[in-house]
């Protein structure tokens, strides 16, 4: 039935492109016999949906003509995409790159942070260099894409949205329209026409890091939102010339199952039935093909054992074929590397199984040059590569790309006052009131406006950490207030409300005060984190953030009402903070406008809501460490003013040393973590050794001493005096360690250490059982503990086995040396980036 709907779309393409083109096509939709071998899908069991962008004669006439003229090599282009990080306006001249984006840590000018204005200066030079023409080349001009997932979220002064997770509490597709429709006048402004977003993951196991990019675990509340989103991006289905208006494309991604991994492991595998796949994971691409979505990003993560970049049953026979998707399918970050049989550098498997752009960021020339070979031998059929050089060119097309000028004289660029513009930011503070999810109130709130307010918690005034990962920075991480122009944090929203309403309000982190406060909001949570940095072992919030826990006791205690507000990606079992407070809200990641908060929270003058809760929990909240462990508040969950307070009994406490489990901490407070070992090694290797339990120690005759230094908690760190030759430190872990998934990333392996006599010279590396690599590092003698960053990309290069490490660190140094070593973990936040030596 699909098969009948997509051929006749097929056909009618085809009959306007030209006879040449329609056996090509025809053999692409050729889908493969349905089989039962594991991870592969029968698109017959699929539902199908009704592509319903209109198929525009001049379009195509004007894309057969391009494809008729275009060299091999102009085609080959279109097809790959290459991040800002490893490319030049030169390379695209002469590559014809179809595609660049913008990656979590990339901006322009090697800037990550770089002003509005300098985005747009780019965007104009990638865009001239691809349409110029002097070499008598076709001139296909260039799309931009860009992480904008909640808000244009990597532009410094941009609205920030609350991340999906927050907005799947509320419940309101309307509101979702018009957030993507912010989102897309915001791109506009600073020349990009390409979001990564919306993420239609239906996040199954919230121990995935990246389960706040997902609305719910409920597969139709996704669905809900994501045609909503989708317009609100692009506009409506039959639009065209799409940069005439306030428009981007979008991308629904990432097909299929991202949210679904056995345990919740990022790119993991997806063991589920396909019924499972199809209900849970499939839902949420109706909708999305349903409003025309333009192109679809494929997940990093495998199905039955079978990635996805490398899965045609499911790109191309259910996606393209079934669901009759009429846009282009893009790969995800080097995804194309994990596939069965491929490398970063070449792969050609991702384009037959119906890749139509790599998104290759730093591997797009060797992509390039093997699709090339390639294309030019016949190993990879002219008619796929033509078939999907129509899929990108249709798209540019639609966007109106061919005429639409350079980025700067397109309509809303260069209107910087559009970037977090007042009516934008009311979007978002709505969206943020709406989101609130109240889990307790046992009469405190709403807080009256005259009183006198003590707001305490690290998290209060922090508006990197209200917006999470995937703002500014690919992690969130190394931004601060003063990043975030024309923005509120929660402590500044509710010390407007309050005065506003004749009271007081105090900021103290650790809630200490002079004059006893009528009531106190203690604001906590997690930390920002994207891809990797997220995951966990348990659904527990890590041990050095619960400190608040203490301060609403003591407050509670000295009988000041306390309402928690907590900021996070996840339902996380936080019994301790729902009992020492007397009231309780899930604020999510509320992103720039902090001011939603005391919207909800704060009274008017008689003391009466001036707006009430609506936030309904988008996932089952835990009892206890793991969700198996019971649900203590079920998907849909949220009180209101309207609610009566009934009796509060206290919840089960779990002894906090059993919790955790953080397997990204190797090193932290003077000890090796679970199932990790510390040594001293005599030379790099592990052939004269010893293990370091107690202190002090000595090993080699004296010639290494390791004692305890204090570093924030009492022996925090471990000292080791050298006295002469070859000595190394190491942490072993029991298992072998495979890192090679953090190692595709920016992730760094991260030393906290202080030096008071640095060695003659210093080399950290990892060993695994047959392999090893080192990097030559300097590490000059500091005041202070400082955090050093070594890329994990250079252990690899250097000939580590990344994929296992039985000493995953260590540190050699020659000649006489003291430091002391207080943390090591993988992570990006580094305060001192170690090159690759
Ligand atoms: C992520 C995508 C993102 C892309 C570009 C990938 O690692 O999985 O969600 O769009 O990087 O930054
Ligand atoms: C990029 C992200 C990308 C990630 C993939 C990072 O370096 O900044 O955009 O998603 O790598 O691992």
């Amino acid at each position: 039935m699909t098969g009948q709907l997509a051929h006749r779309r097929a056909c009618l393409i085809a009959a306007l492109l030209g006879a040449a083109s329609i056996a090509s096509i025809a053999s692409a939709e050729t889908t493969e016999a349905p089989t039962s071998a594991p991870g592969t899908a029968n698109p017959e069991i699929w539902p199908a949906y009704t592509y319903p962008v209109p198929i525009r004669p001049e379009h195509e006439a004007r894309i057969a003509a391009l494809i008729a003229r275009m060299t091999t090599e102009e085609k080959i282009g279109q097809l790959v995409q290459a991040d800002l990080c490893c490319v030049t306006p030169d390379d695209v001249r002469k590559y014809k790159l179809g595609s660049i984006l913008v990656g979590g840590n990339s901006g322009p000018n090697g800037n990550d942070l770089s002003p509005a204005p300098d985005w747009l200066k780019a965007a104009d030079a990638f865009y001239l260099a691809s349409v110029d023409r002097s070499d008598g080349g076709v001139g296909v001009p260039i799309i931009w894409g860009t992480d904008a997932v909640h808000g244009h979220s990597n532009i410094i002064g941009a609205t920030i949205f609350p991340h999906n997770i927050g907005l799947g509490a509320m419940r309101d597709p309307a509101l979702i329209e018009r957030i993507g429709a912010v989102t897309a006048k915001e791109i506009r402004v600073t020349g990009q026409e390409w979001t990564f977003a919306p993420t239609v993951a239906v996040p199954r196991d919230f121990r995935w890091g990246r389960a706040y990019e997902g609305y719910s675990s409920d597969p139709d509340l996704v669905a809900s939102y994501v045609g909503a989103m989708v317009r609100g991006l692009q506009g409506p289905p039959a639009g065209d010339n799409l940069l005439a208006g306030p428009y981007v494309i979008a991308s629904t991604k990432h097909f299929l199952a991202d949210g679904g991994t056995d345990k919740g492991v990022d790119q993991g595998d997806s063991s589920i039935s396909e019924t499972e796949l199809r209900d849970i994971h499939g839902k949420p691409y109706g909708p999305a093909i349903a409003e025309g979505v333009s192109t679809v990003m494929v997940s990093f993560s495998s199905w039955q054992g079978v990635k996805m970049t490398g899965n045609h049953s499911l790109v191309t026979g259910v996606l393209k074929d079934r669901m009759d998707f009429g846009g282009f399918v893009v790969s995800d970050w080097n995804a194309h590397g994990q596939v069965a049989g491929c490398t970063n550098e070449v792969c050609p498997q991702a384009l037959m199984v119906g890749v139509d752009m790599y998104m290759a960021p730093d591997t797009w020339k060797p992509i390039y040059e093997d699709l090339l070979a390639r294309a030019k031998s016949g190993d990879v059929p002219m008619a796929r590569i033509d078939e999907a050089v129509a899929r990108i060119l249709r798209v540019k097309a639609r966007l109106g790309l061919f005429d639409a000028g350079k980025p700067s004289d397109r309509p809303y660029s260069g209107q910087y006052e559009l970037l977090g513009a007042p009516e934008h930011r009311a979007v978002a503070r709505e969206a943020v009131r709406k989101s609130l999810v109240l889990l307790k109130n046992q009469g405190v709130l709403p807080l009256a406006p005259g009183q006198r307010l003590l707001v305490a918690g690290d998290g209060a005034d922090d508006i990197a950490r209200q917006s999470g990962g995937w703002t500014l920075s690919w992690q969130g991480t190394g931004v601060d207030n003063s990043h975030f122009p024309g923005a509120t944090s929660i402590w500044a929203g509710l010390q407007q409300a309050v005065t506003a309403g004749g009271g007081s309000a105090v900021l103290s982190p650790d809630g200490s005060y002079a004059d006893k406060p009528d009531a106190a909001v203690v604001v906590f949570g997690e930390t920002p984190y994207a891809e990797f940095q997220g995951d966990r072992a348990a659904l527990v919030l890590d041990p050095e953030l619960t400190a608040p826990y203490a301060t609403m006791k003591r407050l509670q205690a000295e009988g000041i009402p306390v309402v928690a507000v907590m900021i996070t990606g996840r339902p996380l079992y936080v019994n301790p903070a729902l009992n020492a407070a007397d009231a309780f809200v899930v604020a999510w990641l509320p992103g720039s406008e902090g001011a939603g908060i005391a919207d909800v929270l704060v009274g008017d003058s008689a003391g009466q809501p001036r707006h009430d809760f609506a936030g309904k929990l988008p996932a089952n909240w835990p009892r206890a460490a793991q969700m198996e462990d019971g649900i203590l508040f079920p998907f849909g969950f949220g009180l209101d003013y309207a609610a009566p307070a009934g009796a509060w009994a206290a919840l089960p406490e779990l002894d906090a040393n059993a919790v955790g489990g953080d397997s990204r901490t190797w090193f932290a407070a003077g000890n090796p973590a679970a199932r990790w070992s510390l040594w001293v090694a005599s030379g790099g290797g592990a052939e004269l050794e010893t293990r370091i339990t107690t202190l002090p120690a000595e090993a080699f005759g004296g010639r290494v001493r390791v004692t305890a230094e204090n570093y924030k908690v009492q022996e925090g760190a471990r000292r080791f005096a050298v006295a002469d030759g070859t000595v190394s430190v190491q942490l072993g872990n029991l298992d072998p360690v495979d890192i090679a998934r953090e190692t595709n990333g920016d992730v760094m392996l991260l030393v906290t250490m202080r030096v008071w006599d640095a060695p003659d010279a210093a080399r950290i590396g990892a060993i695994g059982p047959g392999s090893e690599g080192f990097a030559a590092v300097t590490l000059p003698v500091s005041d202070g503990y400082v955090r050093y960053g070594l890329p994990l990309k250079c252990l690899r290069d250097a000939g580590a086995d990344v994929a296992s490490l039985t000493r995953p660190f260590v540190l050699e140094t020659q000649g006489a040396a003291d430091y002391a070593i207080a943390e090591v973990r993988i992570g990006s936040d580094a305060e001192q980036v170690l090159p690759c030596g």
